[in-house]
Formats: structure tokens, C-alpha cells, sequence
């Protein structure tokens, strides 16, 4: 087996059972859409592929706030499979950039590779996927789907964000209808568009059949 079928093995069990939204599927969209932004905006593929594939293997929000936990666990198992520092230290920077951390929280992505993945990773949290993965991730953390009663909060700092988590519905106004101006490619850009206008329009539509309008 390669180095990326067997990170793509391993990657595969330690996502199984997940019902957040962080499911390998999750992991197999990103690298797929990551690996045709690589192309246009002609990035390392391996970079990307290995990035792509580790990018959500200890997840802060898994791991009990811990932001540092995502490229430890891929550095470890990258050292176990002899690979070279250089690489290793590219996947794990990218790894550390990679999440978002609010509103206000500027998130500064340095190579092409990075941001191949990072745009890819966000373009799989907004269209209709988007709104899937939203409320999986809502269901999972008890979270209600919306409160009129509770308004948004663009977040200024990481710890404010990471600490507050309301309705569901409070996550678009909050990060994902702010996606799409914090893409980092050209072809990334692009494929925003459509999603962004489709999860715009779910979000009208929700408020309107909320409140009987439609
Ligand atoms: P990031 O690294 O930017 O956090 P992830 O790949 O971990 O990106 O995935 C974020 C996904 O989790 C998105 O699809 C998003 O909708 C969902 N999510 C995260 N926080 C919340 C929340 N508070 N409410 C609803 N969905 C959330
Ligand atoms: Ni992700």
C-alpha cells in the first residue's frame, strides 16, 4: 500500500460511527473538491491529498478545546510512517490554520496547498451540504434548531467562539453565509457562488415558513 491508501485507511476508522457532519464522507469531499482546486491553482497534489485526508483527525471541537490536538495526532502518525519533515511540517501547519475561529478572527493560510484544502473544507460546510452538515451538527450537540429569543453573535475572539454555542439556525449569519468572502482561490471562489446563494435562499426560506409568511 501507498503512504495515502494507508493514511486513507486509517483515516476512514477514526472518523467511523461519527454523526456530526465529520464522517469520512465528509473527509472524502473535501479531498476530492480540495484535489480540483490544486489543479486550477496548480498546487502540490500530495500536499493537498495528505492535508485533506488528516485535516479533521483531532478536531478542536472533539477535543475538548484543544486547538493544538489536530496536528499532533497527524504528526504522529506521519513520523510512524517515515515521512519527511518537510512534508510533515507543511500537512501539520496546514492542519493548525485550518479551522475557522469566528467572525472577527482573521485565519492567515501562507501556501497554495493550504489553501486549496482550507477552501475546500469550507465549501463542503456551505450549499446544500452545508445545511445537512449544520443540523447533524446541531442534533449531535443537543442543539436547538432555532430560538427567535436568541439573536446571532459575530464573535470577535477564538475563545468566544469556541465557548458559545446557540440554535442551529444562528450558525449562518455567524459563519456560513460569511464563507464565501473568505475564500482563498480563484476556482474556490468561484464554486462558492452557486452554494452561497443556495444556502441563502434556505436561510430566507426557514425564517418565512417560521414566522407563516410562505
Ligand atoms: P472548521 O474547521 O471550520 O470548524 P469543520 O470541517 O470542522 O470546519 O466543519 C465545520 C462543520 O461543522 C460545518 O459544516 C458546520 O456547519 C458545523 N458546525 C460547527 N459548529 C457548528 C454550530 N455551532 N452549529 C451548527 N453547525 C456547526
Ligand atoms: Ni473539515
Amino acid at each position: 500500500m501507498t503512504l495515502l491508501e494507508r493514511t486513507e485507511a486509517w483515516v476512514r476508522e477514526h472518523h467511523a460511527g461519527d454523526s456530526s457532519g465529520h464522517d469520512w464522507w465528509h473527509i472524502d469531499r473535501v479531498r476530492r473538491v480540495a484535489l480540483r482546486l490544486a489543479e486550477t491553482e496548480g498546487a502540490d497534489r500530495f500536499v493537498v491529498e495528505l492535508a485533506a485526508l488528516l485535516h479533521d483527525v483531532g478536531d478542536w471541537k472533539f477535543h475538548d478545546g484543544d486547538e493544538k490536538a489536530g496536528s499532533r495526532i497527524a504528526r504522529e502518525w506521519l513520523e510512524r510512517q517515515g515521512v519527511d519533515d518537510a512534508v510533515i511540517g507543511h500537512v501539520c501547519g496546514i492542519i493548525d490554520q485550518l479551522s475557522y475561529k469566528g467572525a472577527g478572527v482573521a485565519t492567515d493560510m501562507p501556501t497554495v496547498e493550504g489553501r486549496c484544502v482550507q477552501d475546500a473544507d469550507r465549501l463542503d460546510a456551505i450549499g446544500a451540504i452545508g445545511v445537512g452538515r449544520a443540523f447533524a451538527f446541531g442534533g449531535k450537540f443537543g442543539r436547538a434548531m432555532y430560538d427567535p429569543a436568541v439573536p446571532p453573535v459575530l464573535h470577535a475572539t477564538f475563545a468566544e467562539y469556541k465557548s458559545k454555542g446557540g440554535p442551529t439556525l444562528n450558525h449562518f449569519p455567524e459563519k456560513l453565509l460569511l464563507l464565501k468572502d473568505r475564500m482563498q482561490t480563484d476556482s474556490g471562489r468561484r464554486m462558492a457562488l452557486e452554494r452561497h446563494a443556495f444556502l441563502e435562499q434556505f436561510y430566507e426560506q426557514f425564517l418565512a415558513e417560521w414566522a407563516g409568511r410562505r
